[in-house]
């Protein structure tokens, strides 16, 4: 199948270390176009070469709820209505969310008590639908930096693309 699991031995600078790791993801999920495979395998991935995160996953959207995929973490919220939540934030304004502080958001549901800081990236479709969002969560606050957000909007691009 072509893909070789030892990880990518990546660079230290912030934004080349995720273009080399988009590179990898694009590896990871080429000629595939299952979404739990695609889903299960860039959470693996993303956890796996992100330094201090603590859940990494998918949420898809079923036509009413975003409905919890393939992660990396501890158990999960199962459905998060669009009115909820960052992760309901980021599927209705379909922007990202960065959020450095998340016991400062009242709407935030905690599913690790211990994550501090947030990056939600919502996820459209080739027709512009809306398919979820890729949920990223780290125990430090303000962890995300707005090259982590470039590098993890790629990945969930990564993911979009295999949706063609
Ligand atoms: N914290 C998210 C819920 C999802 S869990 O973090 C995995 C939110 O407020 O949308």
């Amino acid at each position: 199948m072509g893909v070789s699991f030892t990880l990518p031995d990546l660079s230290a600078d912030p934004a080349e270390r995720y273009a080399e790791l988009a590179e990898y993801a694009r590896a990871l999920v080429a000629g595939e176009p299952d979404r739990v495979a695609n889903a299960a395998n860039l959470s693996a991935l993303v956890m796996a070469t992100v330094p201090g995160l603590n859940w990494v996953g998918f949420y898809f959207f079923d036509g009413e709820d975003l409905v919890v995929g393939p992660f990396q973490g501890l158990p999960a919220c199962i459905r998060i209505p669009l009115s909820r939540g960052i992760c309901g934030a980021a599927a209705r304004s379909r922007e990202t969310q960065r959020v450095d502080d998340v016991h400062a958001v009242p709407d935030h549901i905690a599913c690790d008590g211990a994550t501090r800081s947030e990056l939600v990236v919502p996820r459209i479709g080739p027709d512009g639908a809306l398919v979820g969002v890729f949920d990223v969560d780290s125990d430090h606050p303000a962890r995300f930096t707005p090259d982590d957000q470039r590098g993890l909007e790629a990945i969930a691009a990564v993911f979009v693309d295999t949706l063609a």
